[in-house]
């Protein structure tokens, strides 16, 4: 300590021209030893001046480290206040360059920058910083050793026993300097501190800079603790979750697993975003009540609903005419102008997939096959197939579904409907259309006309599935006994075909050829078993039936053919049906 102060050089003996060393990134001030790396020939030839003299230089900062880090440092790059520095140590670098220790023992102002020879130099004023009373300057300490003590106590210093030693501290000047030596200061900053005119001043900046310097921690400090927060949110949510587990173990109410499927279900079922959101919130909900609740059980039946849906699960149209031919004609007899309206409908959907499709309508007294014919085109398309019945629908519910908050909610027919079908382009046939009623629960043929608007059913809304679920893929048929009750609006989205019934002799060939074969094979006969001859049938069709269509003797055909296995398994009896004897078995 003594030697610095034996080095330092009082006004008198300072020359009036120094070399310069530029400084980067760093601003060297009076009393502190800073090693610098001397690269520059013209640098190093003035250090060596220096040397052969009073070994004092003149420190400037570069202004703008970034862009003269490379090339030459002009002198407009340098700052005009400097560190006046002795020489302390000098080595010589191998590759080049020297490296010396300097110490800073005074301030200056480079009056005007010459190059004599190829030196760099400076004229120099020296800088007096204006000294102040200590009654000035200890309200400034204070503060400064107040706000060390704050950044002690809340863990940001510099090092734990930096406020111990300030606090020891009484020369404004030795406070400065060992403050300065802490911070990390920006080279503009430190030039600041450099340029200041008073000691008052420099205090006030020192602590203006320690107040940044704690605000910068706390802000840190802040960022690191949201990070924290976040990270233990999840791992808490992890522990509860395994907590939960535990205890739902213990109780012998593990439904966990259940859960787990049930996400990875959902992570593999083709909907949008908003409705796997909608699902998920569900599944949240069950996981959360018990499972033996009433409530848990609403929430799984819904569940378990929404993964029997076939979301987007297509089938294939078969569009091969020939295959259609031959199934309609294997199902039904006759009614050749039907079916040939049914290939035409076939053939426009080979040609266009997704063009306009009607809605056929068939229409016609009971018993004609309006229904079977339906269930035939499914077959003959390969589409999966669906029945729903109006007959008797008054509430509209029936058809939109029931909000879950009732008790015993179901969801509508139609999404019943999906759900049997299990495929999302089955044919469904909205079967008596023309028994659809309203009362006072609503009007269901509204519902009605929004599933059949392709408008709107492919965002159908069922209250039940609380989700949008896409009806237009369906191939709707429609059966009716009359026009006369279906609503206009309704009836005009149809394509009527009408059925008028049958003669005797279509009833004979249909009963010959689709109704006993048919009984036969419900009442598991061996087809060589029973003989019913046309004959017989015709008597039956004129004795016992009064009807345009097949139902009755389609019953009739059914009761001969249990009559006719009763006496097989009973007497190991073949009956053999005629006009006189028929009486006694129908
Ligand atoms: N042309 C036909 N060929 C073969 N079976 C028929 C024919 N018409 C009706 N049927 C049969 O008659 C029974 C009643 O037909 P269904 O489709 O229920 O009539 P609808 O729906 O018109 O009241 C069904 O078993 C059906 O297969
Ligand atoms: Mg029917």
């Amino acid at each position: 300590m003594n030697n610095t102060l034996l080095n330092q050089p009082n006004k008198e003996t300072i020359p009036e021209i120094l070399s310069i060393i530029p400084t980067m990134d760093v601003v060297v001030f009076p009393n502190m030893i800073v090693p610098l790396l001397v690269l520059d020939e013209k640098i190093i030839k003035g250090v060596n001046q220096a040397l052969e003299e009073s070994k004092l230089v003149f420190l400037l900062a570069a202004k703008d480290s970034t862009n003269s880090s490379e090339g030459a440092i002009g002198t407009n790059d340098l700052y005009q206040v400097g560190t006046i520095a002795t020489i302390m140590r000098l080595i010589k670098i191998p590759e080049g360059g020297v490296k010396i220790l300097v110490q800073g023992v005074g301030k200056g102002r480079a009056r005007d920058i010459v190059s004599q020879g190829d030196i760099l130099q400076a004229r120099i004023d020296p800088l007096e910083v204006e000294m102040n009373d200590i009654e000035t300057l200890l309200p400034h300490i204070r503060s400064i050793k107040a706000i060390a003590e704050k950044m002690a106590t809340s863990g940001h210093s510099f090092s734990p026993d930096f406020h111990i030693i300030l606090s020891k501290m009484q020369d404004p000047e030795k406070i400065a300097d060992f403050i300065l030596s802490h911070l990390s200061l920006t080279v503009e900053q430190g030039q600041q501190l450099l340029e200041v005119q008073s000691q008052e001043e420099l205090l006030e900046t020192i602590y203006h800079y320690l107040h940044q310097e704690i605000e910068v921690s706390e802000i840190q400090e802040k960022i690191r603790n949201n990070a924290r927060e976040a990270m233990n949110k999840a791992q808490k949510e992890y522990y509860l979750r395994e907590q939960l587990k535990a205890i739902k173990q213990e109780l012998g109410e593990d439904d966990i697993e259940e859960i787990e499927r049930m996400i990875k279900k959902l992570e593999a079922l083709p909907v949008n975003q908003e409705i796997k959101e909608e699902v998920m919130r569900q599944i949240n909900r069950l996981e959360r009540t018990a499972p033996d609740s009433l409530e848990a059980t609403v929430t799984r039946n819904y569940l378990e609903w929404v993964f029997a849906l076939p979301w987007g699960k297509e089938s294939e149209d078969n569009l091969d005419i020939k295959h259609a031919q031959k199934i309609l004609d294997e199902d039904h007899h006759g009614l050749k102008e039907i079916k040939d309206r049914i290939l035409d409908f076939i053939s426009v959907r080979n040609l266009k997939q997704d063009g306009y499709a009607p809605i056929l309508c068939f229409v016609g007294p009971p018993g004609t096959g309006k229904t079977s014919l339906g269930k035939s085109i499914a077959k003959s398309l390969g589409r999966a197939y669906a029945r729903i019945s109006l007959g008797g629908v008054k509430d509209e519910a029936e058809i939109r579904g029931h909000r879950r908050t009732y008790v015993g909610a179901m969801p509508g027919r139609f999404i019943q409907a999906m759900r049997k079908a299990e495929s999302a382009n089955p044919l469904i046939v909205i079967d008596e259309l023309d028994k659809l009623g309203s009362d006072f629960r609503g009007d269901p043929s509204a519902a009605m006309l929004e599933v059949l608007d392709p408008q709107q059913n492919n965002t159908f809304y069922d209250n039940y599935l609380g989700l949008p679920f896409d009806l237009s893929k369906i191939m709707f048929i429609a059966t009716a006994n009359s026009l006369d009750t279906i609503p206009g609006p309704l009836r005009d989205r149809l394509e009527i075909i009408e059925l008028s019934g049958y003669t005797i002799e279509e009833k004979v060939h249909i009963a010959k050829r689709h109704l006993i074969s048919k009984a036969i094979r419900d009442t598991g006969l061996d087809t060589k078993k029973i003989a019913v001859s046309d004959e017989v049938v015709r008597d039956i069709v004129n004795s016992y039936t009064r009807e345009s269509g097949v139902r009755q003797l389609e019953r009739l055909m059914r009761k001969l053919c249990s009559k006719a296995a009763r006496s097989l398994v009973e007497n190991n009896e073949h009956v053999t049906f005629s006009s006189e004897n028929i009486e006694n078995y129908l």
